[in-house]
């Protein structure tokens, strides 16, 4: 079969990332959206995941899928409802779906639709590749960034090892572009940080000073973080550290593909 590479969420963080890259490589890529969407280069293609409507458009004739659109509160639904529509295609294309550290042993609600739909995939009879990535830098700046409009700033006794959307997009190109291999390596960022270390980081790119007051985190979620569950120290991938990804925002050219 021709290649034919569909990445649904195109118009998220990750998933324009991997457009981008994509197009970058000249790979026949479709993107699917629930606007309408235009752009060149790019066959953009309308349909939702939680009705159904032109998923069966958006599959037809595809070797490839990879996953970035994600649905907060309908993940499996969701992720059911591709599978469907892949598998009735009839080409059985290699299914790519990004996942998360830590999915399995931090029992947030999200955590836990991202795990039980890991689990669709892998028993939907499809060749696929299941990759987790760490926290992106833009969800751990955003955590940061509320903290740090108060006149002193919390923080959790955490680590992260937030990722750059650049490095993971590289990772799962590479990956769907290769035999499906089923579960992969976790993907992480460059360094594991302490969240104090962290909130330091984006007071100074902000050119902000204020105190940092260490705050328990009670509960089995914050435990799961605590422990380290959504860390993969032995697999510090990524490139772009925190320090990069804040400087490098506000430039919007300096944020695209590279
Ligand atoms: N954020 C993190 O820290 C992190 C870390 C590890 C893994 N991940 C995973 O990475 C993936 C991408 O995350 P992201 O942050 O890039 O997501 P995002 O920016 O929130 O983008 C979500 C995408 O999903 C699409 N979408 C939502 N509902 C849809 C529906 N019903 N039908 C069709 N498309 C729909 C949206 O497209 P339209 O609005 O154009 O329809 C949008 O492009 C997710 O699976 C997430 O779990 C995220």
């Amino acid at each position: 079969m021709a290649e034919q590479i569909l990445v649904t969420g195109g118009s998220g963080q990750l998933g324009r990332v991997v457009v981008e890259r994509l197009r970058a490589a000249e790979a026949p890529v479709r993107a699917l959206s629930r606007r309408r969407r235009s752009g060149e280069g790019v066959q953009w293609t309308a349909g939702d995941l939680r009705t159904g409507r032109g998923i069966d458009v958006a599959v037809a004739g595809v070797s490839t899928v990879i996953h970035c659109a994600t649905d907060y509160r309908r993940e499996v639904d969701t992720v059911r409802t591709l599978v469907e529509a892949a598998r009735w295609s009839g080409q059985t294309p290699h299914l790519v779906y990004v996942s998360i550290v830590g999915v399995d042993k931090i029992p947030l609600g999200y955590y836990e639709a991202k795990l039980a739909a890991e689990k669709l995939v892998a028993d939907s009879g499809m060749p696929h590749t299941i990759l987790r990535a760490t926290q992106f830098h833009s969800l751990v700046r955003t955590l940061l960034a509320g903290a740090a409009r108060l006149p002193v700033v919390p923080v959790p006794k955490f680590r992260f090892q937030p990722v750059d959307v650049r490095d993971v997009a590289a990772r799962l190109v590479e990956l769907a572009r290769g035999e499906p291999r089923g579960r992969v390596a976790d993907f992480g960022g460059p360094e594991v940080r302490t969240t104090a270390d962290l909130a330091r980081a984006l007071l100074a790119a902000s050119g902000k000073e204020k105190r940092l007051v260490s705050v328990p985190a009670p509960g089995r979620i914050a435990r799961g973080y605590a422990a380290g569950a959504n860390l993969a120290p032995e697999h510090a991938d990524g490139v772009v550290t925190f320090e990069q990804y804040l400087a490098e925002r506000g430039k919007p050219t300096a944020l695209r593909y590279r």
